[in-house]
């Protein structure tokens, strides 16, 4: 009897502190409910063995023929853990509204999709936690030393304040392999109270960049020049402390300073670019309250703080300035 099986997981926006998350400081991270990845589980032909299908990348392949695929080593992975036998013909079908490699935590989507459906076909229903520490798993695998915000926000689907408990008597990132084997479970993770909503424009610079990338440069920066890196840390830290106060306050406007100034400490930090920048001054000049890179930089998304009264003309200042897509939220 075919058993077809579909689970979805939602994209993320960091709303403030990345990049000074992988050094312990707090972030606030949003779950995005209407832009999602799903997965899509049937059982595959006789003798298929695994076939994954990535239309949107316009990729097909079998877990055979392509082992080293960081999406074939977690199904790999999962198979084992849910006692699915390790050559089962299965057709994994993945589809996706998230825009590849932007920031909006595209890759954690599809795993966390996945990690849901291969569990509920050995008739679990794994705890967001479970799902979360398993697609961190295979995020160490593509992004070497991530923070494990993006998993976290997205298996748990709900904003979160999240800061990243640092491998005692190490230094972060210094040696990855000095990390546990499960960190997630030391990180503390709160729910974020969001008294008003907030209405948010993401404008995609339309260049794809590496998480690795910015994250690394980052990494060599701070190891060269401690004493420069961690007071900007030290700041953005400071503006997400403010930035949930205002939250559970309700105050939106006064947020839209903050994020302004996140933003021009991401640039101090070197993960900007003149893309992201010329989308964060239009957002500005057409009226936005406040605006910022999202993510890891380098290309990917900017996010705007915008009113009912303002979001069509930062809308249109954005794509004037030059963004590919333009999407609209209202978190909280
Ligand atoms: O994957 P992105 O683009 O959302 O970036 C992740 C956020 C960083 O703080 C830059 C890295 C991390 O692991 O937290």
């Amino acid at each position: 009897m075919d058993q077809t099986i579909t689970t979805s997981a939602p994209a993320k926006l960091i709303l403030c502190g990345e990049h000074a998350v992988v050094y312990g400081r707090p972030a606030i991270a949003l779950p995005l409910p209407g832009i999602r990845a799903r997965v899509t589980l049937s059982d595959g032909v006789p003798g298929s063995g695994v076939v994954v299908d990535a239309r949107d990348l316009g990729r097909r392949w079998t877990l055979a023929e392509t082992p080293d695929d960081p999406l074939s080593q977690l199904a790999t992975d999962l198979l084992a853990r849910f006692d699915l036998g390790s050559a089962p013909d299965l057709l994994i079908m993945i589809e996706s509204d998230i825009p590849i490699a932007s920031g909006m935590g595209s890759g954690a989507a599809v795993a966390s999709a996945l990690v849901r459906a291969l569990a509920r076909r050995s008739g679990h229903e794994p705890a967001p936690a479970q799902v979360s520490d398993l697609v961190y798993q295979s995020e160490r695998r593509l992004h070497g030393t991530p923070s494990g915000i993006d998993n976290t926000v997205i298996a748990f689907e709900q904003p979160i304040w999240f800061v990243r408990a640092l491998p005692s008597g190490t230094q972060p990132d210094a040696n990855p392999t000095t990390q546990n084997s499960t960190p997630n479970t030391q990180n503390l993770i709160s729910p974020l109270a969001i008294a008003t909503p907030l209405r948010l424009l993401i404008g995609d610079t339309g260049l794809r960049s590496a998480t690795h990338e910015p994250v690394g440069a980052v990494r060599r920066g701070w190891q060269a020049d401690p004493a420069r890196y961690e007071p900007l840390f030290d700041a953005v830290a400071g503006i997400a402390i403010q930035v949930r106060a205002l939250l559970a306050a309700g105050d939106v406007p006064a947020l839209g300073p903050l994020l302004d100034e996140n933003h021009t400490l991401l640039q101090e930090i070197g993960v900007s670019s003149p893309e992201l920048d010329r989308l964060v001054v239009a957002a500005r000049q057409g009226g936005a309250l406040g605006a910022k890179l999202s993510g890891a930089g380098w290309g990917g998304v900017m996010l705007a703080l915008v009113t009912d009264a303002t979001s069509a003309a930062v809308a249109e200042a954005l794509r004037a300035a030059g963004a590919v897509r333009v999407l609209e939220t209202t978190v909280g």
